[in-house]
């Protein structure tokens, strides 16, 4: 992976968060980080329909534009929208689990893990991978966004 990758990654762990803009308040991270969940499935859903269920023509393009949605939500620092009091123990709007805040190893290791699928797809799609491939490794990037839910969304 690209060492970009690897420091992205980190900056997801709130552990290492640096603030890249002023603080955003308790509510603007949650709604925020939703969206951004939000936008990164729509594009998961993007790649299901054309590369895997095959029920939208395959359009190379559209393939990347997607991976590359996925890829910079991976890379653009979401640990920032994961700051302190930002639990669903302090809030209503929010699955994040507070155990979130006592797995700093965790929350690095599934952050790392869905930035290096992410950019993996990235790659694939924009060098010309089969469609085979670009599936497979779709199936790799759903895998670690359900070991990140697994471990801290709630139901
Ligand atoms: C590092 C952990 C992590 C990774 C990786 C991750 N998620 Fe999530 N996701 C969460 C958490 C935590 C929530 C709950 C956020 C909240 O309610 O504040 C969530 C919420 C969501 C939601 C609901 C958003 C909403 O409006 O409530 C969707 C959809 C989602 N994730 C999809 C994905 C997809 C698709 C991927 C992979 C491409 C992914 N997530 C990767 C942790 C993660």
């Amino acid at each position: 992976m690209h060492r970009s990758g690897i420091f992205a990654a980190l900056a997801l762990s709130a552990a290492v968060a640096t603030p890249v803009v002023a603080q955003l308040d308790v509510e603007e991270q949650i709604e925020t980080r939703q969206s951004a969940f939000t936008f990164a499935s729509w594009n998961m859903g993007k790649i299901k329909a054309q590369a895997v269920d095959g029920t939208v023509a395959y359009n190379e393009q559209q393939m990347l534009a997607a991976a590359n949605a996925i890829a910079s939500v991976a890379n653009s620092g979401l640990g920032s929208l994961f700051g302190p009091g930002t639990a669903m123990d302090k809030n209503d709007n929010t699955r994040l689990k507070p155990e979130f805040f006592d797995k700093p190893d965790k929350a690095r290791e599934v952050a790392i893990g869905f930035a290096q699928a992410a950019n993996k797809l990235q790659e694939i799609a924009a060098n010309g991978g089969s469609k085979a491939d670009l599936a497979a490794q779709f199936s790799e990037v759903g895998k670690s966004c359900k070991a990140c839910h697994d471990e801290f969304r709630a139901e």
